[in-house]
């Protein structure tokens, strides 16, 4: 089993990240109205998403809804306590802008992911269906309406798209 952990959580890696780029890659073909190309891009990150999902299905990654709940809470601390900090500063130590704004600006989402995931930690049966609202920019993320202006990037209120 040992092998096999180990090639599950690569290949779990591997299809998530081709997930990922193949939407982004989905994106830039509509962008360029090359629609018989993103509609093949969005298929197989649809295709990937299976694959990924399942994978970490037999890495027993997916436990009950307050397992799961937990995994999260403590994923999204340690993202933005330890993860982020260490790479905001590298990114300054190598005068790297972008990175270091990327880093920054996600780092600040994860507070607000880890109060999320903690409050429907402490009551998931009672914890609100409501909807949520992501700024296209940052990726701050706000429940039942989006703001005037985006308090992570200052993007503007058009920015912000509600979550299907
Ligand atoms: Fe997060
Ligand atoms: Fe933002």
């Amino acid at each position: 089993m040992y092998k096999s952990e180990k090639n599950l959580r690569e290949a779990f890696a591997g299809e998530s990240q081709a997930y990922q780029r193949y939407l982004a890659y989905a994106r830039r073909a509509a962008d360029e109205y090359r629609e018989g190309v993103y509609k093949l891009f969005h298929a197989v990150a649809a295709s990937e998403k299976i694959h990924a999902q399942r994978h970490l299905s037999y890495l027993k990654g997916i436990q009950t809804t307050p397992e799961n709940l937990k995994e999260a809470v403590a994923g999204e601390m340690h993202e933005f306590k330890t993860l982020y900090p260490k790479m905001i500063a590298e990114a300054k130590e190598e005068k790297q802008q972008g990175p270091e704004i990327s880093f920054s600006h996600a780092g600040e989402v994860e507070k607000i992911h880890h109060a999320l995931f903690q409050k429907a930690l402490e009551d998931p049966d009672g914890f609100p269906a409501q909807d949520y609202f992501v700024c296209n920019a940052c990726g701050y993320l706000v429940a039942k309406e989006a703001p005037g202006k985006c308090p992570i990037c200052g993007a503007v209120k058009k920015a912000f798209y509600r979550v299907e």
